[in-house]
C-alpha cells in the first residue's frame, strides 16, 4: 500500500495533550503513514494572527489522505476566530457533510443508566455538517438597543439533506442494520424538516431492507435515556446532531470517551477529518487530566477509513480494557493520568 499523508492540527486546551498520545499510538504501529505537524490554533493566531492559511488548506485538499484535530478553543480568543476558520475551513471548505459519531458503551462500567448494559448502547448518528444553522447566515440589526434583532438562518438544501440521509442508510446497509431512525422537528419547522422528512422517506425506498423510522429529536432524547438499545442508525441536522451527540457521549462514559469522523462520504479517497466529539476543555488543561481514550478511539475510526479495520478493532478492545479495569483518567472513574492511562492502553496493543 503506498504510503498516505496525515495532517495533524494539535489545536487548543487539552487538544495537544490528547494528540501527543494518539500520536505515540500511530507512531507505534509502524503503518504506511507519515504524519505532518501543523502549528495552527490559538497560540499561532496570537503570535502572528495566522488562522487556515490557503497553501495550507491546498496542500492538505491536495496531499493528505486524512487530518487528525485535537481541539480548537481558548479563551484568549473570545470570538474564536481561529477556531471558526479552521474546523468550518476543514469541514465547509472539503464539504466533509457527514459528521460520524458513534455513541458505544465499549464497558457496562461507565454506562449512567440503571439497569442497563454496554450492550445497550450501541449507535452511530449521522450528523450533516456543512449547512443547517452553523452557516453563520444572518445579522442583527439594532444592536445594543432594546429593539434589537438577531437572525441565525438555517439552511437546508435537498442536495444537502439528501446525501447525508443516504450516508446513513448506505452505513446500515454496510454494516447489516435494520433501522434508522431520522429525527428532525418537522412538527414546528414545517419548511426546513418537511424537506427533512419528505426526503428521508423517498431515499428509504433504495434500501428495502431497512425499516425508516421517524422521530421527533425531543423524543429521541427522551428514548435515548429511556432505552437507546432500539436505536441504531440516527440521521440529523447540524444542530440536533451537535446537540444528541453529547448526551450520547455522556451514555457511553463521557465527552473523554466519543469520538467523531467528518467525511464527504460518497467519496471515500477525499481527505476527511477526525476528531475527537470533546472541546478544548479549558480547566483541564495542563494539568495531566484530560482522557485519551476519545483521542484513540477517533485514530481507530480514521485507520479503517484509511483501510486498516483490523486497527480500529484492537484498538477498541484495549480501550475496552483499560476502562473495565478503571485503569484510566478520573472522568471514567479511574486515577490515571493522561499518560499513564495512554501507557496502560499502549501496553495492551
Ligand atoms: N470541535 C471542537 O474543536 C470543539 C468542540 C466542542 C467545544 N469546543 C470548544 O472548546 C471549548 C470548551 O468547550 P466546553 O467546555 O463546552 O466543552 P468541552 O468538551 O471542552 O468540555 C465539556 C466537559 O467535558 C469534559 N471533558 C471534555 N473532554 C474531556 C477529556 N478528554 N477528558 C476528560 N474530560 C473531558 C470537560 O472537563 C468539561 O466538563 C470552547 O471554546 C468550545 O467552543 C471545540
Amino acid at each position: 500500500m503506498a504510503r498516505k499523508l496525515i495532517a495533524v492540527i494539535p489545536g487548543d486546551g487539552i487538544g495537544p495533550e490528547v494528540i501527543a498520545q494518539a500520536v505515540r499510538l500511530i507512531e507505534r504501529r509502524k503503518l504506511p503513514l507519515d504524519l505532518w505537524h501543523l502549528d495552527l490554533g490559538a497560540d499561532r493566531y496570537l503570535k502572528d494572527g495566522t488562522t487556515f492559511p490557503k497553501d495550507v488548506a491546498d496542500r492538505i485538499r491536495n496531499e493528505a489522505s486524512a487530518v487528525l484535530l485535537g481541539a480548537l478553543g481558548d479563551p484568549r480568543v473570545p470570538k474564536l476566530e481561529h477556531a471558526r476558520d479552521i474546523l468550518f475551513g476543514l469541514r465547509f471548505g472539503f464539504d466533509l457533510y457527514a459528521n460520524i459519531r458513534p455513541v458505544k458503551a465499549l464497558s457496562d462500567r461507565v454506562v449512567p443508566l440503571k439497569g442497563r448494559t454496554k450492550k445497550d448502547v450501541d449507535l452511530v448518528v449521522f450528523r450533516e455538517n456543512t449547512e443547517g444553522l452553523y452557516v453563520n447566515m444572518g445579522g442583527q440589526f439594532k444592536r445594543g438597543t432594546p429593539d434589537e434583532i438577531a437572525i441565525n438562518e438555517d439552511v437546508n438544501t435537498r442536495k444537502g439533506v439528501e446525501r447525508l440521509i443516504r450516508a446513513g442508510f448506505e452505513h446500515a446497509k454496510r454494516r447489516g442494520k435494520k433501522t434508522v431512525h431520522m429525527a428532525d422537528k418537522s412538527n414546528a419547522m414545517a419548511h426546513a424538516h418537511e424537506l427533512w422528512h419528505r426526503v428521508f422517506f423517498e431515499v428509504a425506498k433504495d434500501y428495502p431492507g431497512i425499516e425508516p423510522k421517524h422521530v421527533y429529536v425531543d423524543a429521541l432524547c427522551l428514548y435515548m435515556v429511556q432505552d437507546p438499545s432500539p436505536i441504531e442508525v440516527v440521521v440529523t441536522c447540524n444542530l440536533f446532531g451537535d446537540i444528541v451527540t453529547d448526551l450520547g457521549a455522556a451514555l457511553q462514559g463521557g465527552l473523554g470517551v466519543a469520538s467523531s469522523a467528518n467525511v464527504h462520504a460518497s467519496d471515500p479517497a477525499r481527505v476527511a477529518m477526525f476528531e475527537p466529539v470533546h472541546g478544548s476543555a479549558p480547566p483541564l488543561a495542563g494539568k495531566d487530566l484530560a482522557n485519551p481514550i476519545a483521542s484513540f478511539l477517533t485514530v481507530g475510526m480514521m485507520l479503517t477509513h484509511l483501510g486498516f479495520p483490523d486497527e480500529e478493532r484492537r484498538i477498541e478492545a484495549a480501550c475496552a480494557k483499560a476502562l473495565d479495569e478503571a485503569q484510566c483518567t478520573r472522568d471514567v472513574g479511574g486515577t490515571l493520568g493522561t499518560r499513564a492511562a495512554a501507557d496502560y492502553i499502549l501496553a495492551q496493543l
